[in-house]
């Protein structure tokens, strides 16, 4: 059974016209006007003053990941189901291994999870630790699972973190593997010792996260990191890049015509430092790392979308409920697991708060949203496009609907809304995921395990940067 999408106005990171969209065995087949049905019990949908986008792909997100004592609390399952209900139909997630953990193990744990999700996935493979299997581990990730690309945290000293030199060891590895290093960038032993000395002074509330991770420490990172890739293992993409600092570290580094990819989330975008003043210890729903900013980071970072230094707009999805979970650091700032909700808001936000401002246009949206992230990570043009070939993830988007962001009616598992309250104007109203309306009206109607597993190859990692 096809699916003919009728009279939207496609938009592409290129393009936008008023035209059809075909699908069939869960590919796109035409794109043009004038299209028929090509079979009796073909679906139709008139789209007509409506929008069609491709698929969002989130690059960044942790479903039940291990973390700080506890797991967040979207498993793949709920996790890709939040997704498909805000446009996002197809993620990227971490496989963690714990220090000492092989990579192989890791990994092994990641798929048994992932079999749950509903939209399909793709893995980062972490190196948390460096070892004599690390390197031999590695290729095999490249070369025989489709995982070309690797994190590395330089905050979270004394867990997940490593130090520069470990960093060295994956940046010159990923080098002669053609793979691509992405980094958690904030200076790990200043937080430590900023979390210290608050905790010595009897500063335990979640504002004093926030104070033990200043912007000049992910700035500090960043410019780091960005040195190592010159010197050992260029390009490197920096995740959740959230400050003036670390953007001045890319402006720098791309002057020079180094190839460092960056990219941001919502939350950066449009919350600031006075969301861990909230009373009630509501502050800890916002304890992420990095903080979130003070007012003046924002407009830099839209600016920094605008003017193409940062290349994709992910959620970081790493949620954990308040109530049973976050309240373990009720006392002590350093024991809320650190993450927060927001695959499912990533497209009314990036809608409402960038296009509808005249922050961004139309195909720049698309272009972050889901594009660039295929593109930089090895799935375009099977996903991020609208395009004969492309995999049928379709969202018809009506640009009319209004809704008020709430706890109350997400579909993330979790008890918090980071964006509680935030009005958003436009709207998936059909999600198309591999030729299927997985999302109609409001409703969901996914399958358990219907997702695939995505693996990847990057064919040149500096092309879209050098566009
Ligand atoms: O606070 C965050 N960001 N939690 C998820 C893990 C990470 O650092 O990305
Ligand atoms: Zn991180
Ligand atoms: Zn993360």
């Amino acid at each position: 059974m096809g699916i003919l999408i009728k009279n939207g106005e496609i938009i592409t990171a290129a393009d936008r016209f008023v035209g059809d969209v075909y699908c069939d065995g869960g590919k796109i087949v035409a794109v043009g006007t004038g299209l028929v049905k090509q079979g009796q019990d073909d679906v139709v949908i008139d789209a007509s003053g409506q929008l069609v986008f491709p698929g969002g792909v989130d690059a960044h997100v942790h479903m039940e990941l291990p973390f700080m004592g506890t797991e967040s609390s979207d498993d793949f399952e709920t996790g890709t189901a939040a997704g498909v209900a805000g446009g996002t139909t197809s993620i990227i997630d971490f496989v963690i291994p714990g220090r000492g953990q092989d990579l192989l193990d890791g990994l092994a744990m990641w798929k048994e999870k992932a079999k749950k999700a509903v939209a399909d996935y793709a893995f980062h493979m972490a190196v948390t630790w460096w070892g004599d299997k690390t390197a031999r581990e590695m290729e095999h990730c490249v070369r025989e699972e489709g995982i070309p690309s690797f994190k590395t945290f330089m905050a979270y000293r004394g867990a997940i973190g490593v130090d520069d030199v470990e960093l060295i060891q994956v940046m010159e590895k990923a080098k002669e593997l053609g793979a691509l290093v992405t980094a958690h960038c904030e200076h790990g032993d200043a937080v430590v010792a900023l979390q210290q000395r608050f905790l010595r002074e009897g500063k335990t509330t979640p504002r004093y996260h926030a104070e033990s991770r200043p912007a000049p420490i992910e700035g500090e990172a960043t410019a780091r990191a960005i040195m190592l890739a010159r010197m050992w293992g260029e390009p490197i993409y920096i995740v959740h890049l959230t400050c003036i600092e670390a953007l001045d570290a890319v402006a720098e580094a791309r002057r020079r015509g180094q190839v460092v990819l960056a990219e941001t989330c919502p939350q950066y975008l449009l919350l600031d430092d006075s969301v861990y003043d909230k009373p009630d210890f509501e502050g800890a729903a916002y304890v992420m790392s990095p903080p979130i900013r003070p007012k003046g980071h924002q407009d830099a970072l839209w600016a920094g979308l605008a003017s193409g230094l940062i290349q994709t707009v992910a959620t970081d999805h790493c949620p954990f409920h308040q109530v049973g979970q976050k309240d373990m650091g009720r006392d002590n700032f350093t024991k809320i697991p650190n993450g927060a909700a927001g695959i499912e808001n990533r497209l009314g936000l990036l809608w409402t708060y960038g296009v509808l401002t005249g922050r961004i246009d139309a195909n720049k949206f698309v272009d972050l949203f889901a594009t660039q992230p295929a593109k930089i990570f090895g799935l375009y043009p099977r996903k991020g496009a609208i395009l004969p070939g492309a995999d049928a993830d379709i969202v018809i988007f009506d640009p009319t609907a209004t809704s008020t962001i709430s706890a109350k009616t997400h579909h993330h598992r979790c008890d918090r809304n980071i964006f509680e309250g935030f009005e958003v104007k436009g709207k998936a109203r059909y999600v198309i995921v591999n030729g299927r309306v997985q999302f109609n009206d409001g409703k969901l109607d996914v399958q358990r395990g219907a997702g695939r597993y995505l693996p990847r190859k990057l064919d040149k990692v500096s092309a879209p940067v050098r566009q």
